[in-house]
C-alpha cells in the first residue's frame, strides 16, 4: 500500500541511548542529576558546581571546583576577530540564530577541536573553552542589541556573576551585581542544565555522533532549542500572557480557545511529552518568583494571570484527561523580565543554563564510543516507475 498513513511515528519514545547523568520519571515528576533531586540542587548548589557534576559525574571538592572555575575564567575570551560577525548580523536579528552562528563559528579560531581523535586533555580544553565563550557570547549578543560596547570578562567573579558583569556591567562605572539577581539566576540556570534526551540534547548527540566537533554540535542544538514547542515556548509564554493581558485577563476565553480543535492557539508552558504530572522545575520556578519579585519590588500583571491560567486549567477536564501541567518554561520568562532581560533573550539564556548538560552527554555519546546515528523509516512512497521523457509528460 503506498500514501500516509496514520501512524504514531517520530522520536516519541524512542530508547535512543543509555545515559548515567539525568533521570527522569514523568509519572511522578522526579527530576535528578546524577542521582541528586533537582530540589536539593536548586537551593544547595551554585551553576558551575552542577555543571562540574553533570559533566564529571561526582559533586567536586572545594579544590576541584576552585580549579575548574579558574580553569573556565582562562577561557572566556573570545578572538577579537569574532567581534566583526556582530556587525554583520541585522540589529533586530533573533539573539537564537546568532547565537547558534556564533557558536559554530567557534571551530574556525581553535581548528584542534576538529580533531577526531582528541586526547581526554584536548577533549577537556575544548570543553573549558565552550563552557568559557558561551556566557561572553550570550552578553556580548544582548548589549549588540541595545548598541551599547562589549563588556570584557572579569577573572575576580564567578561563572554567573561574571556574566551579569558583562550583561548589565557598563564601560562607565563598576556596577554592584545585586546577590538577590544572582542567586536567582544560578537556580534559573540550574534548573535548566539538563533533561535526558529532549529534543536539543538528542540533536547534540547524533550531531557529535558523526565525530562533528564540539562547538558544532552544541550549535545545533541551540537551533533545535530555538523552536517554540520546546526551549523557544519560554518566550512565547511571556507574548501569549501579555496577548491575554491586553485582552484585559480573561483566561477563560484563552482556556477555551486551546481546547479548539479548530484553533492553532495552545497554551504555551503546558504540557510536556515525559512529565505527566507537574514539572519539579516549574514548581520550584513558581515560587521563585513570588519571592524574586517581592525581593526586587517588582508587582507583574502577567504573574496574577499566569497563576489563574493554571489555577483554571488544572480544574478543566480537557487538561486533566490529557495530563497537561505546567512546564518550565511557564513561569521562568516572569523571572527573566524582572531581572531585567528583554524577551527575545529568554531561549538564548535557557541555552546558557543548558549548556553543562549538553556538553554532559556529548562527551558520554563519545566515551561510550556510540555508532554514527542513523534511524530507518517506513516507505510509503511509489514502488516501481520507469522514466518518462518530457515530452510525454
Ligand atoms: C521544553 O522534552 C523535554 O524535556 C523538553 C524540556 C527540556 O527541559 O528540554 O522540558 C523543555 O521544551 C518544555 C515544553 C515547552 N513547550 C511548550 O510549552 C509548548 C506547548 N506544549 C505543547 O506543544 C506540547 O505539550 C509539547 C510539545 C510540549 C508536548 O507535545 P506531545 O507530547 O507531542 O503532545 P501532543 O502534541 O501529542 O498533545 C497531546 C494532546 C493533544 O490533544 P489531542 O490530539 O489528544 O486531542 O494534548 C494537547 C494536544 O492538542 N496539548 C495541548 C497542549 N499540549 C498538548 N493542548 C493545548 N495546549 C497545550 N499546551
Amino acid at each position: 500500500q503506498t500514501g500516509y498513513v496514520t501512524l504514531d511515528i517520530g522520536y516519541k519514545n524512542t530508547g535512543a541511548t543509555q545515559s548515567a547523568i539525568t533521570f527522569l520519571d514523568g509519572e511522578l515528576g522526579v527530576l535528578k542529576y546524577r542521582g541528586y533531586p533537582i530540589e536539593q540542587l536548586a537551593s544547595k548548589s551554585s551553576f558551575i558546581e552542577v555543571a562540574y557534576l553533570l559533566i564529571y559525574g561526582e559533586l567536586p571538592t572545594e579544590k576541584q571546583l576552585a580549579d575548574f572555575q579558574l580553569h573556565i575564567s582562562r577561557h572566556t575570551l573570545v578572538h577579537e576577530d569574532m567581534k566583526k560577525f556582530f556587525d554583520g548580523f541585522p540589529s533586530k536579528s533573533h539573539p537564537m540564530g546568532q547565537l547558534s552562528s556564533l557558536v559554530c563559528s567557534l571551530s574556525a579560531f581553535y581548528p584542534e577541536s576538529l580533531k577526531s581523535n582528541q586526547s581526554e586533555a584536548e577533549l577537556d580544553l575544548s570543553i573549558i573553552k565552550m563552557l568559557g565563550k558561551m556566557a561572553t557570547i550570550v552578553s556580548w549578543i544582548y548589549k549588540k542589541s541595545l548598541g551599547h560596547p562589549f563588556i570584557y570578562p572579569r577573572n575576580k567573579y564567578d561563572y554567573v556573576t561574571n556574566f551579569l558583569h558583562m550583561t548589565f556591567g557598563q564601560r562607565t562605572e563598576e556596577i554592584e551585581i545585586d546577590p538577590v539577581i544572582v542567586s536567582a539566576m544560578n537556580t534559573l540556570l540550574i534548573l535548566h542544565a539538563d533533561h535526558e534526551q529532549n529534543c536539543s540534547t538528542s540533536t547534540v548527540r547524533i550531531v557529535g555522533s558523526s565525530e562533528s566537533n564540539i562547538y558544532a554540535s552544541v550549535s545545533a542544538g541551540i537551533s533545535a532549542l530555538w523552536g517554540p514547542l520546546h526551549g523557544g515556548a519560554n518566550q512565547a509564554v511571556i507574548e501569549m500572557l501579555e496577548k491575554i493581558k491586553e485582552d484585559g485577563g480573561d483566561t477563560d476565553k484563552w482556556i477555551k480557545k486551546a481546547k479548539d480543535k479548530n484553533d492553532t492557539f495552545r497554551l504555551m508552558g503546558f504540557g510536556h511529552r515525559v512529565y505527566k504530572n507537574f514539572d519539579p522545575r516549574a514548581k520550584i520556578i513558581k515560587k521563585a518568583c513570588d519571592d524574586i519579585l517581592e525581593k526586587l519590588g517588582i508587582d507583574d500583571e502577567v504573574l496574577e494571570i499566569a497563576k489563574k491560567l493554571e489555577e483554571v486549567a488544572l480544574k478543566d477536564n480537557y487538561f486533566i484527561e490529557r495530563k497537561l501541567y505546567p512546564n518550565v518554561d511557564f513561569y521562568s520568562g516572569i523571572i527573566y523580565r524582572a531581572l531585567g532581560f528583554p524577551t527575545d533573550m529568554f531561549t538564548v539564556l535557557f541555552a546558557l543554563g543548558r549548556l553543562p548538560g549538553w556538553i554532559a552527554q556529548w562527551k558520554e555519546m563519545k566515551e561510550h564510543k556510540e555508532p554514527i546515528g542513523r534511524p530507518r523509516q517506513i516507505y510509503v512512497g511509489k514502488v516501481n516507475r520507469e522514466y518518462v521523457d518530457i515530452k510525454s509528460r
